[in-house]
């Protein structure tokens, strides 16, 4: 059967969220947008922060997995995943089910910018001494996973968000 959801990844501060919203108005009411990241407050009742402080990156990692589970049973849905849902092959592997898999990326410099507007706090990992240092290392780590999990590559640098959301209405064929 012809996938009908799109599941966007990318680092912290690629634009996931703003892009999935956006992609909402464009493709109309029948998609609906959710986060892996609201799933996961809804189902554990504790905001992000939270959870890593009391229980540890590893069991959040173990509720993203069950919220990869959950999101990617959803038809004609815009899924906003976690930065780190491509640490678990698992995710990647439930999401592709149903989901066209779409990268989002940004320049270490943008991502820095946009999340530092959040606060580092709202990010436990880049909640760091240093998080421009940081992201660049956790970028690096991550990118070949983003790059192995990814079937349409969006580069968000200084693009207009309605020209984002329609590359991406183009590449993913999702509305023929
Ligand atoms: C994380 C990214 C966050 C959130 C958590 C961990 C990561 O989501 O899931 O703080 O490991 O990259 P966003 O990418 O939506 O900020």
């Amino acid at each position: 059967m012809k996938k009908d959801s799109i599941a966007l990844i990318g680092f912290m501060g690629t634009g996931k969220t703003t892009i999935g919203k956006a992609l909402i108005k464009q493709l109309g009411n029948d998609y609906k947008f959710i986060e892996t990241d609201e799933i996961i407050v809804k189902e554990s009742g504790k905001s992000i922060p939270k959870i890593f402080e009391e229980e540890g990156e590893q069991k959040f990692r173990e509720y993203e997995i069950s919220a990869c589970i959950k999101a990617s049973k959803l038809k004609k849905t815009i899924i906003s995943c976690g930065g780190g849902v491509v640490l678990n092959n698992i995710n990647i592997d439930n999401l592709k089910k149903n989901c066209i898999i779409v990268l989002l990326k940004a320049t270490p410099e943008e991502i820095y910018k946009r999340v530092m507007k959040d606060g580092k706090e709202t990010r436990p990992i880049l909640n760091k001494k240093d998080p421009k240092k940081e992201i660049e290392k956790v970028l690096g780590l991550r990118n070949p996973f983003y790059e192995a999990a990814a079937e349409i590559i969006i580069d968000t640098t200084n693009k207009e968000i309605d020209d984002i959301v329609i590359e991406i209405v183009i590449n993913s064929h999702i509305k023929s």
